[in-house]
């Protein structure tokens, strides 16, 4: 894709495959925090396909990362096409009977605080691109409420609403988008998700399996590329959750 692109959390899982699906002609700037190897390897294969790659590290819990991040496109770059807000995780499951407070700083701060600053820092950046988006990636939690990770549910929540209203601020010129993944296969499961509850994720999947995060990597490039779509959530889950 001809396109300037930012991917946050591009290490590994969607954020990976993402930047793998869109790498050909374009430049891709893949963020991560801890996985310094794997987002090595993702710029070789970014290259291998014929694209530019810029790697970034910054732990997007922060302001001082978010500000890092955006300061660096802004000098290698200069304009952004596309920023995909994917970075995020659920960090661990507290039941609603015992949540602690710094729990829901950590999750909000990962999951929505850093999406909310990043896209509003990248907004004069993206006003300099063609065709300019924002893709956050949301969560099926956002249907389903996400029990045992209901502060999660909630983070992704209030992304979903947030992509709605910035999708009314920022119209005409900026499109904002969200995608809602189902269960997916990636390493967000390694340590919160036991291999019991995977195959009941699988069992209770009309299509009778988990995604993979090319499947979400599919979507995200659609609704790059859907120029009269904004403000949208699409839910990509295997028929999990069905409107
Ligand atoms: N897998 C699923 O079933 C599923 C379902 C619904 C939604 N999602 C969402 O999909 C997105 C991608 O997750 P994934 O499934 O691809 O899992 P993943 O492979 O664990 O990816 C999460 C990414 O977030 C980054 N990250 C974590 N903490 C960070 C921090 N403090 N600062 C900056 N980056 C940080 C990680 O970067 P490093 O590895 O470099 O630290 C990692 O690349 C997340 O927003 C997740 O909530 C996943």
């Amino acid at each position: 894709m001809n396109k300037t692109i930012l991917i946050t959390g591009a290490g590994t899982g969607i954020g990976a495959a993402t930047a793998k699906r869109l790498a050909a002609g374009g430049e891709i700037i893949i963020h991560f925090h801890a996985s310094r190897g794997a987002a090595e390897a993702v710029a070789g294969d970014v290259r291998a396909a014929g694209g530019t790659a810029h790697l970034v590290q910054a732990d997007l819990a922060t302001e001082a990362g978010c500000r890092e991040v955006v300061a660096f496109v802004t000098e290698r770059c200069g304009k952004l096409d596309v920023l995909v807000n994917n970075a995020g995780g659920l960090i661990r499951r507290e039941t609603a009977r015992e949540l602690s407070w710094q729990l829901m700083q950590e999750v909000f701060a990962l999951n929505t605080f850093s999406t909310m600053l990043m896209s509003s820092l990248c907004v004069p950046l993206l006003e300099r691109g063609q065709q300019p988006c924002i893709v956050n990636v949301t969560s099926i939690a956002v249907r389903h409420g996400a029990p045992t990770a209901t502060i999660y549910g909630a983070a992704k929540g209030a992304l979903d609403t947030f992509t709605r209203g910035l999708a009314k601020e920022l119209a005409p010129t900026i499109r904002v988008n969200a995608i809602a993944p189902g269960v997916i296969e990636t390493p967000f499961h390694d340590k919160v998700t036991t291999p019991q509850r995977l195959a009941e994720f699988r069992a209770a999947t009309p299509l009778r399996r988990n995604g993979q995060p090319e499947e979400i990597a599919a979507a995200i490039e659609f609704a790059i590329n859907s120029l009269f779509m904004t403000g949208e959530t699409l839910d990509v889950n295997g028929g999990l959750f069905m409107r």
